[in-house]
């Protein structure tokens, strides 16, 4: 059997991009609260100030998951799920961020959810922070720049584990904590691309994700932490011996995140750069303790495409309103987003982070975002999207590969956006993950009708089988 027993077969999400009620039962604004919808390649308009009136925000209503949960989660259940990965939305449990006592009504919509998820046997996966820094300490404190978010951070961690004791044991401490080199607006409320800036919030994050793999484990030694990094798999441009220096540098940038956190401490590439640089992390005594005792239980990461870099590569992200990559790759095609799609890479970066740390790895997103066209046929609505299926089973058969093969220890498998939910990086709800098709426009128009896609049969099959299905195709 490839897929070993116990294989976490699923799917993720968002808060900020399926939940919406952005202010229902007493919940507080985060960064994902003031972003616009923005056209493809357009940059979002982003307030930090407050709501616009006349502008739309996708994650207001999105798909309204907030008031559909049971249903949704139904809809995943009944497809043989072992697992879903959900973010909990710190402004619902601290509207502000830095309250003392947490928001009940925001700890019971929760509640709820792991109610459902037990009645459907899934195991739930909580990322803690999922691009939802609360507005109320950006304005405070200047967001993850300042020390004072590690507490209210570790505060917020604690009253989850506490909450939610003996319900869940799988935890994520930041999603993609790596986009801070890319956007630090999203990953931690600072909006900068100053790289002292940038190393000062990643320093702090990495406090509060070592404090809270701490607590997780006094509080309930049964819980496992992991990091989740955004997997920027990269080829050299040539076999130029500078092109792959380039390449390493840019490994460099992207991967000292994981390497801080998985081995509690900052590796030396990165410490010369910031001596080069001038950069002072704010360290305090009893720092390097805490970065040594926190180190994280398992990697989780995303992966949807693969980039190619090498000397010249400059600038090579712009935010986070589409990934560019440094030069094309003429060996992969592209999805109608840009996005290079490379199933092998998967195989790839499996290998790249089980070797370098020899802890467990994760596939926490991956999917294929596309346009979807709902046809009627004899009164019933339907989806077809092979090309949806045909994107995920390449991917699954390479990551098949990489467990049977190379060895690697996988422990699961949870695809992006199930259910279609907001774009995160366009506020689109054009750009379609899901097996469930939901009916919603780019301006927030819609029933919030859920259908079922092609795909959710084959996905069904995949998770019901063990991933055995895919060896019939
Ligand atoms: C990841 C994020 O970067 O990519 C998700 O963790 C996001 O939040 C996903 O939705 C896909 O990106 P997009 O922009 O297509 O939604």
């Amino acid at each position: 059997m490839a897929f070993p027993q116990g294989f976490l077969w699923g799917g993720a999400t968002a808060a900020n991009q399926c939940e919406g009620a952005y202010d229902v039962d007493g919940k507080g604004l985060s960064t994902a609260d003031v972003m616009t919808v923005g056209g493809r390649g357009k940059a979002r308009q982003v307030t930090k100030d407050g709501i616009n009136p006349e502008l739309y925000y996708p994650s207001h209503v999105a798909i309204d998951h907030y008031h559909h949960m049971a249903e949704d989660i139904a809809l995943f259940g009944q497809m043989g799920w072992k697992c879903y990965r959900f973010s909990i939305n710190w402004t619902r449990i601290f509207p502000e961020g830095d309250e003392l006592e947490p928001n009940e009504a925001g700890l019971a919509f929760y509640d709820r959810l792991f109610d459902e998820l037990e009645r459907w046997g899934i195991e739930p996966l909580v990322t803690i922070s999922h691009f939802e820094t609360p507005l109320g300490v950006i304005r405070k404190f200047g967001g993850w720049e300042s020390r004072q978010m590690v507490d209210c951070y570790v505060r917020y961690a604690r009253t989850l584990f506490a909450r939610y004791r003996g319900r869940c044991h799988l935890w994520l401490t930041f999603n993609e904590i790596n986009n801070m080199s890319t956007n630090s607006w999203v990953a931690a409320g600072v909006d900068s691309t100053d790289e002292g800036v940038r190393a000062r919030a990643a320093y702090h994050e990495f406090l509060a994700s070592a404090l809270a793999v701490k607590a997780a484990h006094e509080i309930d030694p049964a819980n496992r932490v992991g990091l989740m990094y955004n997997g920027h798999l990269t080829y050299a441009a040539t076999c130029d011996p500078s092109d792959a220096i380039g390449t390493m540098k840019f490994e460099h940038l992207m991967m000292y995140y994981c390497d801080v956190m998985c081995h509690g401490r900052y590796p030396g590439y990165k410490l010369r750069q910031f001596e080069r640089e001038g950069i002072e992390l704010p360290v305090e005594a009893g720092d390097d303790a805490i970065l040594r005792e926190g180190t994280v239980d398992f990697v989780s990461f995303s992966y949807y495409l693969s980039h190619v870099t090498g000397q010249k590569t400059r600038g090579i992200f712009k935010g986070l309103q589409g990934i560019q990559t440094g030069y094309d790759n003429p060996y992969l095609e592209k999805s109608a987003w840009g996005w290079g799609v490379d199933p092998q890479g998967l195989r790839f970066i499996c290998n790249q982070l089980y070797d370098r740390y020899q802890l467990p790895v994760m596939v926490v997103e991956n999917g294929l975002g596309a346009v979807d066209e709902v046809v009627v046929e004899d009164g019933v609505e339907r989806i077809h999207d092979p090309y949806r299926i045909d994107y995920l089973r390449k991917h699954l058969e390479q990551l098949r590969l990489a467990i049977e093969e190379d060895g690697v220890d996988v422990m699961g498998y949870t695809c992006w956006g199930p259910i279609d939910i907001v774009a995160a990086s366009t506020g689109e709800m054009t750009k379609r993950y899901g097996f469930i098709y939901v009916d919603m426009d780019d301006a927030g128009k819609g029933t919030l009708r859920r259908i079922k896609k092609d795909s959710y049969e084959w996905y069904k099959r995949v998770c019901e089988t063990n991933g055995a299905s895919l060896e019939e195709e």
